[in-house]
């Protein structure tokens, strides 16, 4: 089903996480404009109140007000939020004092060793569920740099670590095996911190004073994928998708969908706080298969779910490896989009880290499990419509992760 109209996705999830913790962490009154209203963020700004942070709505901004955060009194509920918990352990080891932080059912059985180790060697000591699972106590004080070569790409852990270093003594060093989205980096930067950047390193230096500024946060380019390979891959569509963050790091799905033969314009781009946004204009038509593997994956990891939605529309086959990280998500994102998409009658082979698909895929209706993972639900929903076919959803309400208003935005197109 083709579709016409305009859009403006809700604001970026990562850029909303870090405008509240670097706020807080800064001298003075961060003025935060078009912040994320989701489960996630509000997951973030009771954190942050847990240690003594104030914030406070003042008409269309969250002010907040940078201070000493404080030992928590109360266990920090990270909720469903991987980037809250992590990026949060970074803070909470540079925090005199113990503190203690859980999660929701899919949150506890995330992997935490990777923020965990790497904070230990600064000075930090963690007592966690054997394997490195929430819930965790954490001993924080005095930290020492480091130099942390990274396992995976993975913006949770060089942001924690990047946090935990702006409290530590001396130099604090993350290597990374590929790019992973850089929103700390850019936004530490536009707060006045000074980082030492290079191909696949950042090192900052502990005991720098951030300043407090004011933030407008964009369109979460994760959220835009949506509409967008919608009507990428439906002929005769025809859509604005307005304010998208368009960091490099972020919207490896474009060249994707490029390479599948998706006409996708990039208009009107400007900057905001450091930070790329334009307006993508997306004209339908037929999608071909790809290869999606390697460097790129960092870029796109949060739309596989979506492009695996674009490759059973497309035809020929489509492969994507190296994607292991996507069994520690919100739920195994291989194995839901792998089921799901056999449950409609799809041809799919499951593979350790990604999978293979034959498209165009002939598919009928059916009942999707969505493991309560919001960006399954939203895949599986576009596929519905794109198709015109009967999908029923075991899960609707967890769209309210990243996109509150999702059904009521994809209702507004013609
Ligand atoms: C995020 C980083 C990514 C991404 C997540 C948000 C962030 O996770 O999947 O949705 O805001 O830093 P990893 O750092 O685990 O790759």
């Amino acid at each position: 089903m083709a579709i016409h109209g305009e859009i403006t996705p809700p604001p970026d999830k990562s850029i909303s996480h870090r405008s509240f913790m670097i706020g807080a962490l800064a001298e003075g009154i961060t003025t935060v404009r078009n912040a994320l209203e989701s489960d996630d963020i509000l997951s973030t700004r009771r954190a942050l109140a847990a240690l003594g942070i104030e914030i406070h709505r003042d008409k269309d901004a969250y002010l907040v007000e940078g201070s000493r955060m404080k030992e928590p009194l109360q266990v920090i509920d990270a909720g469903n939020s991987g980037t809250t918990a992590r990026l949060m352990s970074g803070i909470l080891a540079g925090i005199e004092g113990i503190s203690a932080m859980t999660g929701d059912g899919s949150l506890v059985q995330r992997p935490m060793a990777r923020v965990m180790k790497p904070l230990e060697l600064m000075g930090a000591r963690f007592l966690a569920r054997r394997g490195g699972y929430l819930p965790m106590a954490i001993k924080g004080g005095r930290l020492r740099g480091i130099f942390h070569p990274m396992e995976v790409a993975s913006a949770q852990v060089k942001s924690a670590l990047l946090l935990a270093g702006l409290a530590a003594d001396g130099t604090t060093t993350v290597n990374e095996p590929s790019p992973s989205r850089d929103h700390t980096e850019r936004m530490l930067d536009h707060f006045g911190a000074t980082l030492n950047l290079s191909a696949k390193s950042v090192s900052i230096s502990g005991g720098q004073r951030l300043q407090a500024r004011d933030i407008c946060v964009p369109g979460d380019p994760s959220s835009a994928a949506f509409p967008v390979v919608w009507a990428a891959a439906t002929a005769g569509s025809e859509i604005i998708v307005r304010d998208v963050c368009l960091n490099p790091t972020r919207t490896g799905f474009l060249p994707v969908l490029a390479r599948m033969g998706a006409r996708i314009n990039v208009e009107n781009t400007r900057d905001s706080a450091g930070e790329p946004v334009g307006d993508l204009i997306v004209l339908g038509s037929g999608l071909q298969g790809t290869t999606i593997a390697g460097d790129e994956i960092p870029s796109l990891i949060d739309e596989i779910p979506i492009l695996v939605v674009a490759a059973a529309l497309a035809a020929g086959t489509t492969v994507i490896t190296d994607a292991k990280e996507l069994r520690v998500k919100e739920t195994d994102r291989i194995s839901a989009m792998v089921q799901g998409l056999r449950r409609l009658g799809a041809e799919v082979e499951e593979l350790e880290d990604g999978l293979i698909i034959k498209g165009p895929a002939r598919l009928s209706g059916g009942s999707i499990e969505t493991f309560s993972d919001h960006r399954i639900a939203m895949s599986f929903f576009i596929l519905a419509r794109a198709l015109g076919i009967d999908v029923r959803l075991d899960d609707v309400g967890c769209v309210s992760i990243s996109y509150p208003g999702f059904f009521a935005d994809m209702g507004t197109f013609r």
